[in-house]
């Protein structure tokens, strides 16, 4: 079944990689790109792809977007968050840093969280809605000295289990998709981990696709992978 797919974050990493496997696997895509044009004349500048302002601080670029779509297209049935920001943030931040902790809620849970709002009569009317997130293993457990990230996380997963209660009897079903480290600018940046032996951007596109084809009794609700054993 061909879906219409509103995607944040595909501008790079791991968005990028799911945008292209769901172009492949023939779905439409709806793309919220704090620069619009920073995909024209790439591979996602093609017919099936659309690209829209959107900003995740900003509640009135999610709406737009989503009416922009429904004028285009009529319908959303899907929607994949994977848009989101690291900082190190740690539990004693220094005088000064505390905007960090302001930026990771935004971005990592106000954002996602009116954007759902924002479609979801679409995703209801569907009959089939299908919501997917990009949490993390930090939204199931604090590892090191980072907080912010962690803590945002956590709230992330709480939200899409809010997502899931909500939407369950009209028919949407939401996973919380939740990696260690993925190599993509985000994880590069923050760990000395081989990028070849962390899970690879296109691993994760490929479990999102699938995920897709499965019927509402079979949707699991998270996907937890490791990259390296954790005891
Ligand atoms: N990489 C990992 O190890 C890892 C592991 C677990 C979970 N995750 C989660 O997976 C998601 C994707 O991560 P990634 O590794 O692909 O990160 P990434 O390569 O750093 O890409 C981040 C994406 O988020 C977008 N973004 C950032 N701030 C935004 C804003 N205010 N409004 C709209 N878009 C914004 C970026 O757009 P611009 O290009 O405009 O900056 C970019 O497309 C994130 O939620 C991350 O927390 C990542």
């Amino acid at each position: 079944m061909q879906r219409t797919v509103l995607l944040t974050g595909a501008s790079r990493g791991i968005g990028r990689s799911i945008a292209r496997q769901l172009l492949i696997d023939g779905h439409r895509l709806s793309l919220g790109l704090r620069d619009p044009e920073a995909l024209r004349g790439t591979d996602l500048d093609v017919e099936d792809v659309a690209h829209y302002p959107y900003d995740a601080r900003e509640p009135a670029s999610a709406e737009a977007w989503v009416e922009g779509t429904l004028r285009q297209w009529g319908g959303i049935d899907t929607l994949i968050h994977c848009a989101g920001l690291l900082h190190r943030t740690p539990l004693l931040f220094a005088d000064g840093e505390e905007h960090e902790l302001d930026d990771l809620w935004t971005i990592n849970v106000k954002g996602p969280w009116w954007l759902t709002r924002a479609a979801w009569p679409s995703l209801v009317s569907s009959g089939h809605g299908r919501i997917q997130v990009l949490v993390s293993m930090s939204g199931k457990r604090v590892k090191g000295r980072m907080a912010g990230y962690p803590v945002s996380k956590f709230a992330l997963m709480g939200l899409c289990q809010s997502m899931r209660n909500e939407g369950w009897d009209q028919g949407i079903r939401v996973t919380a998709i939740c990696p260690s480290w993925v190599n993509t600018d985000m994880a590069r940046a923050v760990t000395a981990v081989e990028p070849a032996a962390m899970t690879q951007p296109s691993d994760l596109a490929s479990l999102s696709c699938s995920l897709l084809s499965l019927p509402n009794a079979s949707v699991p609700f998270e996907l937890a992978m490791n990259c390296s054993l954790e005891t």
